[in-house]
């Protein structure tokens, strides 16, 4: 015992920024990052979303752009939404081989082609990932078709999902994320790549996902038509062990990762879900944690930086190894260019 009787001193290992990185339990990697990205039909300039400063709804050329920043920034992926011109009751354009999504899809593909075709053998360029979801192509907003007393059909929305999967993987998308949360949806979608020939096509399920204020943002990024909520499909933020159970069944399913969602105020989920599962867990930061820390950094109350660094390394700590997060690019910046 040493005069003090302090035998342990945990401030040893927190003296210098050297001995700070050397004992980091976890760092952040542009190649676990994945930036989510607004493609919006017919429109001719960026349209920037007032609740995600920063973000916009690109064009398909500047879509084209912000891919290939994505690609030479090293991020591990890209998931594409689509803004249709036209909405219609059961989403029409959500399949269509000429839709903005199947369109921003082949666009994000040449994006990463060309940016590695620059390099031969330089680091790949981003995985593309797209959405595979009703609301933004139906006139009402929802995640799925209505049946007639109004309430989301589960099973007729599969259908329609199949379809969808299908026509994102014949433009090139490498990985599809259903985010609907109808049940079944993981299994329906394996099943029509699989006899459509996209057996290499993975599915990134959104297996456990709250219906969430914190989507908020998001709403206006999509022009959302939604009137109500999505609580008959998403989970309640009251559950936890019903988080762990549809990441199971998605597991069961097919999916080939699977999804916890919104991150920031579901850490508790994507701990228990990476702790039981053997496929790579991802988790999103969504549009409403961006929201709060750039409005709050706007404000002076918070240092914008660190706030996000911290933000996204809790949510890596939790367990996710890959993050959906609207600061990827910038994340990446400033790995690349510590100060
Ligand atoms: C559904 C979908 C949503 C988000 C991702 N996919 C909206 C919703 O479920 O209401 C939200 C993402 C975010 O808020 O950043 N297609």
């Amino acid at each position: 015992m040493s005069t003090s009787g302090i035998v342990y001193r945990p401030r040893r290992l927190r003296t210098t920024p050297r001995m700070r990185r050397l004992v980091a339990e976890h760092r952040l990697h542009p190649g676990d990052l994945v930036l989510p990205l607004f493609v919006k039909e017919g429109i001719d300039e960026p349209v920037a979303i007032s609740s995600m400063p920063g973000q916009v709804q690109h064009t398909e050329a500047t879509l084209h752009d912000a891919v290939a920043a994505a690609a030479r920034a090293g991020l591990g992926g890209v998931m594409l939404f689509g803004i249709p011109s036209v909405r219609d009751a059961l989403g029409t354009q959500a399949a269509a081989p000429e839709g903005i999504l199947q369109r921003g899809t082949r666009i994000a593909r040449e994006a990463v082609a060309a940016v590695e075709a620059e390099r031969p053998g330089g680091r790949p360029g981003p995985v593309v990932m797209v959405d595979t979801c009703l609301d933004e192509f139906t006139d009402h907003g929802h995640c799925g078709v209505l049946a007639s007393d109004g309430t989301v059909d589960n099973d007729l929305t599969l259908d329609r999902y199949a379809a969808m999967a299908v026509a994102q993987a014949r433009a090139g998308a490498e990985v599809v994320a259903p985010s609907g949360m109808m049940d079944g949806q993981v299994a329906m979608i394996r099943d029509a790549l699989d006899d459509a020939g996209f057996e290499s096509v993975s599915i990134l399920a959104y297996s456990a996902k709250y219906a969430s204020a914190f989507y908020g943002p998001f709403r206006e990024a999509v022009d959302s038509a939604l009137q109500g909520d999505r609580r008959t499909y998403q989970m309640d933020a009251a559950n936890a062990r019903e988080g762990l159970r549809e990441a199971d069944l998605d597991i069961a399913e097919g999916a080939d990762m699977v999804m916890v969602k919104p991150a920031g105020s579901s850490l508790d989920v994507l701990r228990g879900v990476a702790d039981r599962s053997d496929v790579p867990v991802a988790a999103y930061q969504v549009s409403g944690e961006y929201a709060m820390i750039e409005a709050a950094a706007a404000n002076g109350w918070i240092d914008r930086r660190s706030a996000v660094l911290e933000s996204v390394l809790a949510i890596k700590r939790a367990g996710a190894d890959v993050i959906l997060t609207y600061w990827a690019q910038e994340i990446a910046a400033w790995l690349e260019r510590p100060s």
